[in-house]
């Protein structure tokens, strides 16, 4: 299974720490936030990694992982994204990457307390389809939030709804069979002009080929505010990230 973590986009909402820096370079506690997805990727056994940039500091990425196999990763790539066109867009350039095998995405403002090991299994026992994580939070309409059906199944993911269907986060972290690319060759732009990683996970939803499992820990999106990546800074300082064990 290759790994693709998503480190593009403009950060917009960390501004003005972000007006001279990409977001996914910023500290988290005591590392700059993009080696919290590395560090999950490779505790999970998957070392074949694309990085996905863009911006005037997406050089920076490869001064800081110059000695990545000191940090676990077999081979790393990098793909540069010429304009923020969305999360699917992103994910598109890494189509040669991935070459016909599974993939797992992790969105680089993503940090997470425990690993993602019984989710990697579980989708590796998979045929096809897709799988993502979900997560109960106190604001559900600040992500992609689920409807879930009364067999507990994914009916369909909103975009940061205003009437939250349930109370879980669809997390930055997703499963996909090599068809996701096609997929993504069929979506078209959505209102804020990007191509959605939403609209891909209801495709798989619409074909019935769309699981989940119940993510185990803290989770928090460093990039989603400037409290926000307070929260996730204050969360590793006090439990640590990426654990084996709970
Ligand atoms: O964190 C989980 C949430 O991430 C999900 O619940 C949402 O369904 C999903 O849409 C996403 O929402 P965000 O509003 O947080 O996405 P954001 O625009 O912050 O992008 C997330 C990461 O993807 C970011 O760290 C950089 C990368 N990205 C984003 C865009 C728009 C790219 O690499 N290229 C892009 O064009």
């Amino acid at each position: 299974m290759k790994g693709v973590v998503l480190a593009g986009g403009l950060g917009t909402r960390l501004y003005p720490l972000t007006k001279v820096t990409n977001k996914h370079l910023l500290p988290v506690y005591n590392k700059p936030m993009v080696l919290y997805p590395l560090e999950a990727l490779v505790l999970a056994g998957i070392t074949d990694i694309l990085i996905v940039t863009g911006g005037e500091w997406a050089t920076d990425f490869a001064r800081l992982l110059a000695d990545f196999k000191s940090f676990g990763i077999r081979n790393l790539y990098f793909a540069y994204q010429e304009k923020p066109l969305g999360i699917a867009h992103a994910l598109g350039l890494a189509e040669s990457f991935v070459n016909g095998d599974k993939c797992v995405v992790f969105l680089g403002d993503n940090v997470i307390e425990g690993n993602i090991i019984k989710a990697k299994e579980r989708f590796e026992r998979m045929e096809r389809g897709a799988l993502v994580l979900l997560k109960e939070v106190p604001d559900p309409q600040n992500y992609g939030c689920p409807i879930l059906d009364e067999n507990g199944r994914i009916v369909r993911i909103i975009e940061k709804p205003k009437d939250p269907p349930s109370p879980y986060a669809v997390i930055g972290i997703y499963f996909y069979d090599p068809e996701v690319f096609s997929i993504i060759k069929t979506l078209k732009p959505s209102q804020r002009g990007e191509l959605e990683i939403t609209d891909v996970n209801n495709a798989y939803a619409e074909r019935g080929l769309l699981e989940y499992e119940i993510l185990e820990g803290w989770w928090g999106d460093a990039g989603a505010s400037i409290d926000a990546w307070l929260r996730v800074n204050n969360l590793v300082a006090q439990t640590g990230a990426n654990k084996l064990k709970l």
